[in-house]
């Protein structure tokens, strides 16, 4: 990629300072583009460039011979996008595929997000709309509304996109006719209405000829509106809503460069603070006062939204990474347990139950979600039943946290009501949500503090609790094993505990099947009961398939460090089915048995179990002692 060249300003080679200055006081305009391909997107984005003089040379002469797609075609640049969260995807080295072009003209500068158009690139738009204060919906002027536009115009809308511009495109096709650009413009009108937009501004252009880009076209004397670029420059960018209201601060960081001096660091997501002013920070409640707003310019008076400061409080109050300081009359809401709208990004559909990490703003925790209320068809709007949502459905749904979530409905607030999904093994970002609002039902439960800890019970048996968690296909000898494990330690008066897959889904999860959902819950509450029984102070096995990492995982993540020992009966799966004890094999080849681990439901191998176990090489006996021999060795 070259540099830009800058054709523009006389001012640059003249005085290059002066030119600095000019340009640090525009404000700038983030728009994202929608349509597709054939509706001339890219030929408008290159129009605008071109207008503007900010080309790249090597793009000039793919402009001149009516370039299909403009600009920086096949490159990625890396920028800070959806929610502060995405910047952990990148750290996985995975890029992601919207080019953000910069152009200035003598009022602004701007960043456009040109996103594809195409149903599988709703990842893509969501990425380049949740920073983007205007979207340009391109209509092909021969095509009139079409199910894309629609589906675009949800989107955009859906993440909050306040100004909307409907660029009629490719006028010089239809003879730059009134009629009919009115009544596309009419039929955009009734639909917008239907989804809750409340104003749009409609424009003719022609990203090809030029027609009221920059400059106004003598083709459509009937237009009164504003060209293209006019209407960019003059649309308000929304600072002042987000000034006027209430104090939020989510603190990206604690600076404490010594004993006396502790800052709280963040970007001011809406209101203003000066020193002072009494603060709440969330979740905990507690209050303060504001002693000092410090930058790297010296202490302020005052700081307001879109500013990063770094704030000190008049008391040693706990306040961390992911608290959010706010005014301390009208602080947000801090839940568990809320509805929110998703949009799933993953080709691996949700797992409805699965834990993943959810990240808002600076704060990160553990989330479920449910199965969705529904999933919305994005052509017709129509509600569907859904059982999960696949990649680039859109639903709602509930979301619980393990902890307490500071957050403002997304209407309200898009920094503080915005959050992303994160696949806990994978790191993928696999889903955007936006909350509606907090459900109170949890609000009302609290943790009972115990006077008898964990510890005691674990002494009185003089022994260190421990969950060893058997995984490993149906038949591969879990129970077997595990069954010969706690004779052994039995004998060796441990106290012990076995649940077993067969035995528990005779009671507590008599009501699960083998769906993945159910499967996700057996694990789910196997896994809660395995805890209470460790902090009773037992020696807990379970002999689950537990096919799926993720769960394995969590149930590892709830029990203190070193108490979950995961233990691999590897049994492959032609030697479980040549067993086949139970008759199960034969009947899910058959067809009379579904979702049957192995066959047609997938088992996910431990990658670094505690122990494993190859029961082609070794007895049931011999497995049985090498697992006391470790788990004793190491306790
Ligand atoms: S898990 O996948 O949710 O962990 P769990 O260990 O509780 O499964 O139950 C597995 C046992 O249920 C198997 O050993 C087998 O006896 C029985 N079973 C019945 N249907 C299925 C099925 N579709 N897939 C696997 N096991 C099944």
């Amino acid at each position: 990629m070259s540099d830009p060249v800058y054709v523009t300003d006389a001012l640059i080679a003249e005085d290059i300072d002066a030119y600095l200055v000019s340009h640090q006081h525009k404000t700038m305009l983030r728009f994202i583009t929608c349509g597709s391909v054939d509706d001339g997107k890219s030929t408008l984005i290159g129009r605008l460039l071109y207008d503007s003089k900010m080309i790249f040379e090597d793009q000039l002469t793919a402009l001149e011979s009516d370039s299909r797609r403009l600009g920086t075609q096949g490159q990625e640049i890396d920028f800070a996008l959806l929610v502060d969260g995405l910047a952990a995807e990148r750290e996985q080295g995975i890029t992601i595929d919207v080019a953000y072009r910069f152009f200035n003209t003598e009022k602004r500068k701007f960043i456009v997000a040109d996103c594809p158009g195409h149903e599988q690139y709703t990842r893509n738009m969501v990425t380049g709309a949740s920073t983007a204060d205007l979207a340009v919906i391109l209509i092909d002027a021969r095509k009139g509304v079409l199910a894309q536009t629609r589906r675009h115009s949800y989107l955009v809308h859906l993440l909050g996109i306040r100004h909307l511009v409907l660029a009629v495109n490719k006028m010089d096709l239809v003879d730059y006719s009134q009629d009919v650009f009115d009544a596309i413009v009419a039929e955009y009108s009734r639909f917008a209405r239907t989804i809750g937009i409340e104003h749009f501004t409609a424009l003719p252009i022609s990203g090809f000829k030029g027609d009221n880009i920059t400059v106004r076209s003598p083709k459509t004397p009937w237009y009164k509106g504003p060209v293209l670029v006019e209407h960019l420059e003059s649309v308000a960018v929304d600072t002042s809503a987000d000034r006027a209201g209430p104090l939020r601060m989510p603190v990206q960081w604690v600076n404490r460069p010594n004993l006396d001096f502790r800052g709280f660091a963040g970007l001011i997501a809406s209101g203003s603070v000066r020193p002072g002013d009494a603060v709440r920070v969330l979740p905990s409640g507690k209050t303060s006062t504001v002693a000092r707003i410090v930058t790297l310019d010296g202490d302020r008076d005052e700081a307001v939204a879109g500013q990063s400061v770094t704030l000190t409080l008049a008391d040693e109050i706990d306040c961390s990474r992911g608290d959010v300081i706010a005014a301390a009359d009208a602080p947000p809401e801090a839940a568990d347990q809320f509805e929110a709208t998703l949009v799933w990004l993953d080709d691996e559909a949700l797992h409805v139950g699965r834990s993943y990490w959810l990240k808002l703003g600076t704060q990160t925790v553990s989330a479920t979600v449910q199965q969705p209320k529904y999933a919305v068809n994005v052509n017709t709007l129509e509600h569907l039943a859904a059982k999960t949502l696949d990649l680039n459905a859109i639903g709602v749904a509930e979301v619980t946290t393990d902890k307490p979530l500071v957050f403002e409905p997304y209407a309200r607030s898009r920094t503080l009501g915005g959050f992303i999904l994160i696949d806990k093994l994978t790191n993928r970002t696999v889903g955007a949500g936006m909350i509606h609002f907090s459900l109170r039902r949890a609000q009302n439960v609290h943790w009972q503090a115990l006077d008898v800890s964990r510890d005691q019970h674990a002494r009185i048996k003089n022994q260190k609790p421990a969950v060893l968690w058997f995984t490993g296909l149906s038949g591969a000898g879990k129970s077997t094993i595990a069954n010969l494990v706690e004779k052994k330690l039995h004998r060796m008066n441990r106290h012990t505990f076995l649940l077993d897959g067969d035995n528990v889904r005779h009671g507590l999860n008599k009501d699960l099947g083998f769906t993945e959902a159910d499967r996700i819950e057996n694990i789910r509450r196997v896994g809660e009961v395995a805890k209470l029984m460790a902090d009773a102070g037992l020696i807990v096995l379970t002999a689950f398939i537990s096919p799926f990492r993720a769960e394995r995982e969590m149930v590892r993540a709830m029990l203190p460090e070193g108490e979950f020992v995961e233990v691999f009966i590897d049994t492959p799966l032609a030697e479980a089915e040549a067993r086949d004890v139970k008759g199960l094999y034969k009947k899910a080849r058959s067809g009379a048995l579904k979702n049957f681990t192995g066959i047609d439901s997938p088992y996910e191998a431990p990658d670094n179990p505690e122990i494993r176990i190859d029961t082609t090489a070794m007895t049931p006996e011999a497995a049985a002692s090498l697992i006391v021999d470790t788990l004793l060795g190491d306790l």
